[in-house]
């Protein structure tokens, strides 16, 4: 991924978390998706009045990316407004690892300060299994 590309991942991840439904937390986060061919997709976090069916932002793009049938993909920039830019629940980890494998992960906040980690430093030693016939 080049500088721009990078760049245009983060935009597109500020972009996206202005639709995030976060009535309860009043944290909204954005993420973008990008597939190995380029394309990029969004998603926000969705709460619930029950707080336990909330979905973040990652997962959104993911089974949205997943839903459209793609397989394969680089990186995810994720935008929210803390001063540090937070990183991704456990349950997001695994499940960007399991469809993902070791993606890029640009964490931003709206300040501008970026981190950027491989996402195996942020989810060592993964649950995986595979059964043998
Ligand atoms: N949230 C995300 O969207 N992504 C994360 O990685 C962590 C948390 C959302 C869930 C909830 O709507 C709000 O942030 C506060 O936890």
């Amino acid at each position: 991924m080049t500088t721009v590309e990078r760049q245009q991942l983060i935009d597109e991840a500020r972009q996206a978390r202005e639709n995030a439904v976060a009535p309860f937390s009043k944290f909204k986060v954005g993420a973008a998706l990008r597939t190995k061919g380029g394309r990029i997709f969004h998603g926000c976090n969705v709460e619930n009045c029950s707080y336990g069916l909330t979905v973040c932002a990652e997962r959104v793009a993911l089974l949205s990316a997943l839903a459209a049938g793609q397989r394969e993909f680089t990186a995810i920039a994720v935008m929210t407004q803390s001063d540090e830019p937070s990183t991704p629940c456990g349950p997001c980890r695994q499940l960007m690892w399991e469809y993902c494998g070791d993606i890029d992960v640009i964490l931003a906040n709206l300040a501008g300060r970026t981190k950027d980690f491989k996402l195996a430093a942020l989810f060592p030693e993964p649950f995986y299994f595979s059964l043998e016939d």
